[in-house]
């Protein structure tokens, strides 16, 4: 037997639901289009090596969120479950490191075996910025400052912006080391799976969702205290131009985010009417990617927004479903011809069209009313011999003279139009 519903953590999206998706990409283009910001579209999946390594070994996303098999020729693949890697990939691939910056919109759909509630899918829909090559704090700014002002043409409200950094490898590896001696020393109380962080990548704890991992890391020594002074001032310029820009912003020394790709800024939108799944946005500076995955030394900067946490949220958009302007109902069999004919006619003219062929008048009419129609289009023996159609007026008054006309195809095509 065929199993009909979707996949768990999948969706099937529709009506409402699917022109809420395509009014908010619609936005988030025309907000990148302001800001230079490009179109890019990448493959759904990739070599499995584009993520694995850029990612790292000990996030969730590669250790157990991502759907990847072998292909028929042996390839192993995986379903993209983010769109920075692919990005850098691609413009590596496609000789984009030339003519740089790059800076890239991408959108759809991302993949990653998580378990899924509120806000939380399997498949799911993300709108990716990606600012490539620049190195100064100027792309951090502007990358937050699009994300924030995205946000508040959407009309989300009550969203707050996370700040914190990560500084440089120097900072970092700095900082690793007090992490690695403050850990060692409450190992027994890290769960399993933090006890492997340990040794591969003890940053990796303070991302834990673990209950007692996260009671250990209130105490952790902080990165803030590990910064080296050019660390520490590239992160206060960002603040300062945020300041000058009228944004808000809370630091959060907790923040590390879920990819070892990051570098100094990170960054996360959040909105307590979200529930568990609260995080809106999330992004950083990602420098040592594009040279972990074999290219050049490129800085960068970005961020991604889960399109299915904003759908959830009050917006001001107003999304309505298209109604036909006109509805044909074809008298019997012999007009249905006619109806197609006219029906062509009105659609060159720009308006929309339907035939209803199903059941009697009186139903067909009552079901053009309840689709929202402007117009009934009556075409029985008679309407076809003159070449007058019986137009009715479904939102006209029941009084009104001009509830049923008579009207041939260009006086019906003008009436409609006026
Ligand atoms: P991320 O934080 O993994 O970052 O994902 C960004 C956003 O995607 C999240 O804030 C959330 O809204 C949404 N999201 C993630 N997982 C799910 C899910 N299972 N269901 C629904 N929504 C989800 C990245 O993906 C980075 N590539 C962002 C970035 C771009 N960093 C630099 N450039």
């Amino acid at each position: 037997m065929t199993k009909l519903q979707p996949v768990r953590g999948t969706r099937d999206l529709l009506d409402l639901r699917l022109l809420h998706y395509k009014a908010i990409q619609s936005i988030a283009d025309e907000t990148a289009t302001l800001y230079g910001y490009a179109p890019i579209e990448t493959p759904i999946f990739e070599y499995t090596s584009v993520f694995t390594k850029p990612l790292g070994e000990t996030s969730d996303i590669v250790g157990k969120e991502m759907y990847t098999f072998n292909d028929r020729g042996g390839e192993s693949i995986t379903l993209r479950p983010e769109g920075t890697a692919p990005v850098v990939r691609a413009i590596m691939s496609e000789g984009l490191t030339q003519t740089l910056p790059q800076r890239r919109i991408l959108q759809g759909p991302m993949f990653r075996y998580e378990r899924p509630q509120k806000g939380r899918y399997r498949q799911f829909y993300q709108i990716s910025i990606e600012c490539v090559g620049i190195t100064t704090y100027h792309a951090d700014v502007e990358v937050i400052s699009m994300a924030h002002d995205f946000l508040s043409r959407i009309g989300v409200k009550n969203s707050v912006l996370h700040l914190n950094t990560l500084g440089d490898m120097e900072s970092r590896l700095n900082y690793r080391t007090a992490l690695i001696a403050y850990f060692e020393q409450h190992k027994e109380k890290l769960s399993e799976d933090s006890r492997i962080r340990l040794e591969k990548n003890p940053l990796r704890i303070l991302d834990s969702k673990d209950p007692d991992d996260k009671a250990l890391c209130v105490k952790a020594p902080k990165l803030n205290a590990y910064l080296n002074t050019s660390s520490s001032e590239f992160f206060e310029k960002i603040c300062l131009a945020l300041k000058a820009l009228g944004i808000k912003y809370h630091i959060d020394e907790n923040l590390v985010r879920g990819m070892d790709y990051y570098c100094h800024t990170v960054f996360e939108f959040k909105s307590a009417d979200l529930g568990a799944q609260d995080t809106l946005l999330g992004g950083g500076r990602y420098d040592g990617l594009m040279e972990q995955m074999g290219g050049p030394s490129m800085p960068a900067v970005g961020w991604a927004c889960g399109l299915d946490r904003l759908a959830l949220l009050k917006t001001d958009l107003k999304i309505t479903i298209p109604t036909p302007i006109a509805c044909i109902i074809p008298f019997s069999e012999e007009q249905e011809k006619e109806a197609m004919i006219l029906a062509q006619h009105l659609r060159t003219a720009n308006i929309s069209s339907e035939i209803l062929t199903q059941s009697n008048i009186g139903k067909r009419l009552k079901a053009a009313v309840k689709k929202g129609a402007l117009y009934a289009v009556i075409i029985g023996e008679d309407e076809v011999k003159t070449g007058k159609y019986t137009v009715k007026d479904l939102k006209a008054k029941e009084d009104s003279f001009e509830k049923e006309l008579l009207l041939d195809i260009e006086s019906l095509i003008s009436h409609v139009q006026n």
